[in-house]
């Protein structure tokens, strides 16, 4: 009874089998390949099953406008010759992948003497880029207080950076307000679009200011900016406003003064033909200062 019913699924299914048997198959160690650029690529595609002895093999690349052949009639096609070769029958090599060639690639196989005698397979090649140095852009002084705005760009890596901002060489946290050590500073970092945000700048801030910008195959850095974060505060400025008013009276006081004071010991003078009788511009009583306070004090005794 087993032995019958065995029999019959076998019958049930040889057809099946014939079927397999005469098929071309092709299998992928891997249809999503992801490479760094510069390195070697391969793209999988093995032939499982086939009874004609030499199939036809081609690649394609298959673009969004256009489809290129790689390798067809036997050959590899245009620079592809110098730069691929086919592994084990039908697998792509490339030596060098650059960025350009991420894309499908399609491996056809055509058996003439299977019974299904085509069969294809797609491959997805992913070429990973390692970051240039960003561009940075950090304003030069900002005053106390008010916002300031650095941003940091890279437009090579692949996959996208993300990245992060140093003062003086240390990392600064994603938010101020997490670290301690930044307590009486204000800002956040995006790491997605690298951007710093300080919402208020305070003294401490300035600094030199670098940024990484970091991917799964690399990092790079722009160079360190500084950043000056100066006083512009009101009290200040009317403090210094009025310091410089008070040493303008006091000089033109003094001046006032030394000149009243010089027209006075000018008549003494005359009186005592104690110097040649000069003319009694200012720049002679500012030169003869000295002087001017110990006749001060002697006309003030007399
Ligand atoms: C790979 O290609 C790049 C640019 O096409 C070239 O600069 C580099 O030297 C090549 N590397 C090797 C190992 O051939
Ligand atoms: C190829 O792989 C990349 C990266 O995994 C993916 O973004 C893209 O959609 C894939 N393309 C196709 C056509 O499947
Ligand atoms: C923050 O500012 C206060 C007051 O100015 C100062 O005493 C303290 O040391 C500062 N903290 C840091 C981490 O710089």
């Amino acid at each position: 009874m087993a032995l019958r019913r065995r029999a019959l699924l076998f019958l049930l299914l040889l057809p099946m089998f014939r079927y397999r048997i005469l098929a071309v198959e092709l299998y992928s160690t891997n249809v999503n390949p992801i490479v760094q650029e510069f390195r070697r690529a391969e793209l999988s595609c093995i032939i499982t099953t086939t009874k004609t002895l030499s199939p036809r093999i081609e690649w394609k690349k298959i673009g969004s406008k256009e489809t290129t052949y790689v390798y067809f009639d036997s050959k590899l096609q245009g620079d592809w010759a110098n730069r691929a070769e086919l592994n084990s029958r039908t697998s792509l090599i490339i030596h060098n992948v650059t960025r350009a060639d991420k894309g499908i690639y399609r491996c056809e196989v055509v058996a003439k003497e299977d019974a299904r005698i085509g069969a294809e397979i797609n491959i997805n090649l992913t070429v990973h880029v390692k970051p240039v140095a960003p561009k940075c852009r950090v304003p030069q002084s900002v005053p106390v207080g008010k916002s300031a705005t650095l941003h940091c760009q890279e437009k090579e890596g692949f996959p996208e950076p993300t990245y992060r901002w140093y003062r003086n060489d240390e990392t600064l946290p994603l938010d101020s307000k997490t670290n301690s050590k930044f307590q009486n500073s204000s800002f956040t970092v995006n790491p997605k679009t690298g951007t710093l945000v300080f919402s208020e700048v305070q003294k401490g801030d300035t600094g030199r200011y670098s940024c990484k910008a970091t991917n799964a195959v690399g990092d790079a850095w722009c160079e360190a900016l500084e950043m000056e974060i100066y006083d512009l505060n009101i009290a200040g400025i009317v403090g210094g406003v009025m310091v410089v008013l008070a040493v303008l009276l006091l000089t033109t006081v003094g001046i006032c003064c030394a000149y009243r004071k010089g027209l006075f010991v000018k008549k003494k003078q005359n009186g005592n033909s104690y110097k040649t009788p000069a003319k009694p511009d200012g720049v002679n009583y500012i030169r003869t200062d000295e002087e001017g306070d110990f006749r001060h004090k002697s006309s003030f005794v007399i």
